[in-house]
Formats: structure tokens, sequence, C-alpha cells
């Protein structure tokens, strides 16, 4: 049985927040270091307010070996759930350099302070990004790893740590969570995605179009050999994806090394996706077609039979409740919570 206090690092995030709430629901006790550097602290006080549970914080990095000595020492953690990351493929193509030391040496110096504390039960955030282009839909996890970014390639050079990390020492529990592209918001609308300055994802941005933040949505390339011409992906709710974390921490109860894929096997085309929105929600969302995205895929949706079978884990949210979720958030934070 995993000890009752889990250390969520990265836990005042888009993903990690969902988690905590989660977690505190199941009955286990939560500390969230987060450096808020893509955060705010007002969302710890909003999961206390959704769950009714007080959640301990501590703002750090996870860079920073002693201030994590000096947590580790202050707690018994049963596991690690490892959030805390920078996620913005242009952004990394950009800034290589900080993208590695965040997501990497901040993994790194994770790893090696759980190691002296011999706390060895690790959830780490990976992402279909380190499929790169799929060569066959849906995506396996036994597909070729070939990501084309920074950010995809940090991700897979975490991943390859965590199964070096394994063989020399298999008393390990880690579980790697590749997750496709998430989407939605709290039930509650007082948590949600929220993208610092204009969103570059293609969900965030159809719901500040719709609440009228931006005019227009540009939907990028429509000559993709798709049914409509427009990119497909995995999208999957958010309350879906904590559900997967609280799955990963059953199956880390004994010693093992494992990569699932987190999606719903199910893939939208942007067409699609703003047609079910505006269905879903009343709006109007005005979008003109431009040219391809560089660097995207045309299609990528997963295959996700082996969270099924090795967490017991199937996501059951569908498209119209990602896009009712992310609408109420929408509307509850027009101009954001943290602003
Ligand atoms: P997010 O930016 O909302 O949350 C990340 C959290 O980690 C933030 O609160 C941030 O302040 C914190 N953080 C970042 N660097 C840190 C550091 N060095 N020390 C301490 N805290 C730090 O992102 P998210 O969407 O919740 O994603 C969570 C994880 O999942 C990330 O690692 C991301 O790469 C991965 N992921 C995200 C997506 C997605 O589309 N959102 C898809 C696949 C994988
Ligand atoms: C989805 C579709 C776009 C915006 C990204 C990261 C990935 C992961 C999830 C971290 C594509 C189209 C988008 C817009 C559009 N994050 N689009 N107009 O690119 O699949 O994945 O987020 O791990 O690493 O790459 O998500 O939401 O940006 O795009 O037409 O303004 O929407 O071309 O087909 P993506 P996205």
């Amino acid at each position: 049985m995993i000890k009752k206090e889990i250390l969520v690092v990265g836990g005042a995030g888009f993903i990690g927040s969902h988690t905590v709430v989660k977690l505190l629901n199941s009955g286990y006790r939560v500390t969230v270091l987060d450096n808020f550097s893509n955060s705010s602290r007002d969302v710890i006080d909003r999961l206390q307010y959704i769950s009714g549970k007080i959640i301990r914080v501590v703002s750090g990095d996870i860079r920073d070996r002693f201030a994590l000595a000096k947590l580790f020492q202050s707690a018994e953690f049963g596991c690690v759930i490892n959030f805390a990351g920078l996620k913005s493929v242009n952004e990394s193509l950009a800034e290589p350099l900080r993208y590695y030391d965040n997501n990497v040496a901040g993994s790194l110096v994770l790893l090696e302070v759980m190691s002296d504390h011999n706390v060895k039960k690790i959830v780490f955030s990976s992402s279909a990004t380190v499929y790169g282009f799929p060569k066959v839909n849906p995506i396996s996890e036994l597909a070729p790893l070939a990501p084309l970014n920074p950010y995809g390639r940090s991700k897979l050079a975490v991943e390859n740590i965590l199964s070096d990390l394994y063989q020399s020492d298999p008393s390990w529990s880690i579980a790697c969570l590749r997750y496709f592209n998430p989407v939605g918001a709290h039930k509650s609308g007082l948590i949600g995605e929220e993208p610092n300055g204009t969103p570059a994802n293609l969900m965030p941005f159809i719901a500040q179009v719709a609440a009228g933040k931006l005019n227009q949505l540009l939907v990028f390339g429509s000559d993709y050999p798709t049914n409509d011409g427009t990119g497909v992906r995995d999208y999957i709710h958010v309350e879906d994806l904590a559900e997967g974390h609280l799955a990963a921490l059953h199956a880390l109860e004994n010693p093992g090394l494992i990569k699932v894929n987190l999606g719903t096997g199910q893939g939208y085309s942007v067409l699609e996706l703003i047609k079910t929105f505006q269905a879903v929600t009343g709006t109007k969302i005005p979008y003109k077609i431009v040219g391809r995205r560089p660097g995207d895929v045309a299609v990528c949706y997963a295959d996700p039979s082996e969270a099924k079978r090795l967490l017991g884990w199937e996501a059951s949210l569908d498209i119209e409740r990602m896009c009712a979720d992310t609408w109420r958030w929408q509307c509850l934070k027009p101009c954001g919570f943290s602003v």
C-alpha cells in the first residue's frame, strides 16, 4: 500500500491541480511544490475550497537541491508525481537550453533527492510528442520514438533516465504517462487551463474567440489527408487524465517500470471541434483557413489499450463534455483568476 502522503510537483498547474483534487477526494494527503512560473498561488485556495481539504504548499523549484532535501526530510512521501515542466514546442525551439535545464536537469535533481531519501515511486508527465510524426494511427507504446523538437526530446530524455534508473535498481516503481491533448476543466468552473498570453493550443483559443476575447480562429491547414483536410488530434478531458494518475498510483504499489498512452483512442479534426463547441455552447466561432503550422502532424491519436491493461483505466468523458466544461471555465474567468 502506498503511503498516503503524496508530493505533487507542479501541482498548481493545469493537469496537476485537477489531479490534486482527485487525490484529496481519494483520501490522500497532498503536498504541492511549485515555483509558480506558469500558475498562480490562488489556485491552491480554489483547490482547498473545491476539496474541503488542506493542502501543504511549498514555493520552490525542482532544481533547488537544498530546498528539495529539506522538504523530503519533513515528510515521508509515498510517491512523487512530477508535473513540473515547460511545455511549449515553439518556445523550446527558441530556448532549448532553458527547456533541457528545467525539464531534464530539474527531473534529475528530483530523482537524486528522492533516491537519497529512499522514495522510489514516481509518476512522470510525458507526452505524445515523444512519437514525433506517427507512421501509424492509432499510436501504440511500441511506435518509434522520434521527437521533433527540444520539448519532445526533453520528455524522452527523462523517460530514458527513468529506464536506466530502473535497470540499475529494480526496486523503483515508475510510471511514464504519455498525455495526448488535454483539454476541459473541473466541472465547478473554478480551475482550468490558464495559458499565459494568447493561447497556442486550439481549445483555449476557441474558448477565447467564443468569449469575444479574440476575434477569429486561424485554422492551420485544410490540405491534410483527413476527412475535412484539417488536423486530427486525440483530445482527452483533464478530469480523465487526473483519474489516470490515481490509477497509476495503484499500479505503482509494486516495483516496475511502465510507459502508457493516456488518450481516448478517438480523433477529432479542427473543424469537428469547432462545430461541436458551437453546438454545445450556442456560440459562434469565426475562423479563417490559413497555411499549415510548421511542425504539425496531420493525425495523432492514441491506442489506449495498454493503459486499460496495465492501469485498468480508460477515458470516459466525451468531446461534448470537454467543450461544455471549457466554456463554463472560460465564462467564470473571463479575465483570468490570477489577474
Ligand atoms: P502547466 O504549465 O499548467 O503546469 C506545470 C506546473 O509546473 C506549473 O504550475 C509551473 O509553475 C510548474 N513548474 C514548471 N517548472 C517548474 C520547476 N522548475 N519547479 C517547480 N515548478 C515548476 O502545464 P500542464 O499543462 O499542467 O502540464 C503538466 C505537465 O504535463 C508538463 O510537464 C507538460 O510538459 C506535460 N504535458 C502537458 C500537455 C498539455 O497539453 N498540457 C501534454 C502532454 C504533456
Ligand atoms: C491541435 C490542432 C493545430 C491552434 C500541443 C503540443 C504537444 C502537447 C499538446 C505538451 C492542430 C490546430 C491549433 C490554432 C489550429 N503539449 N490549431 N489553430 O499541436 O496537437 O499539441 O499540445 O506536451 O506537445 O505540440 O495541440 O492544440 O496546438 O493543435 O488550427 O490556433 O489544432 O494545427 O491540428 P498540438 P494544439
